[in-house]
């Protein structure tokens, strides 16, 4: 039901991630079961909102801005930040609430993948990451408003 009951109540098989994930996720980790999100689709805490998302590009390559939302559930914290960076960068780079990552990449033309991280820590000792990937278009007729897909979270105790 929730992430953190869900998390002391079941055994944890450690996974190797490196297939799964361009992300840098600690060797520790574990992928939580995505058994809550299937349980309750509507859980509002794995469905993050953008908007004014904007791209500017020159022969340099291309600077992203957008505002990220997403709500808080009963062991999620919420957030509400701007994120910022660019195309060439080859990680994750914070938003400025700095729990949020952000990386973008292109994909088929026009369109561009968004990639989000949120980490966030419950007590001394465990630590989560949440992550979600969506395809956007920038044509010039996108409203720069999308929502993205919490496509898996991790656990580290
Ligand atoms: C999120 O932040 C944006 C930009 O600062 C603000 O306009 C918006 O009202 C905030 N939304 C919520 C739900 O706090
Ligand atoms: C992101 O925004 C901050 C503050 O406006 C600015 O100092 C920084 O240079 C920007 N970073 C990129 C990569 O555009
Ligand atoms: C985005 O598009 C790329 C190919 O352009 C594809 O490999 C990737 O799986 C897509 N990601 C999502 C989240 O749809
Ligand atoms: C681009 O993204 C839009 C919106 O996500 C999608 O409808 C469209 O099929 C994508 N186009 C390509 C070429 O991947
Ligand atoms: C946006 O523009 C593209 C390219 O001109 C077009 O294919 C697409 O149908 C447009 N989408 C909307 C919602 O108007």
């Amino acid at each position: 039901m929730h992430l953190t009951s869900t998390l002391t109540t079941l055994s944890l098989a450690l996974l190797s991630l490196a297939s799964t994930t361009t992300a840098k996720i600690p060797q520790s980790a574990y992928r939580m079961p995505q058994r809550e999100r299937t349980a309750d689709p509507t859980n509002p805490a794995l469905t993050w909102h953008v908007s004014h998302f904007a791209l500017g590009c020159s022969p340099g390559g291309c600077v992203y801005s957008f505002n990220i939302l997403g709500h808080a559930s009963q062991n999620t914290p919420g957030f509400n930040t701007t994120c910022n960076g660019t195309s060439t960068q080859d990680d994750y780079a914070p938003c400025k609430d700095a729990g949020i990552l952000a990386q973008i990449e292109p994909a088929t033309y026009p369109n561009w993948t968004v990639s989000v991280e949120h980490q966030w820590r419950e007590g001394m000792f465990e630590e989560f990451y949440a992550f979600g990937e969506k395809n956007v278009s920038v044509a010039s007729n996108s409203t720069g408003t999308f929502t993205i897909p919490v496509g898996s979270v991790y656990g580290v105790a």
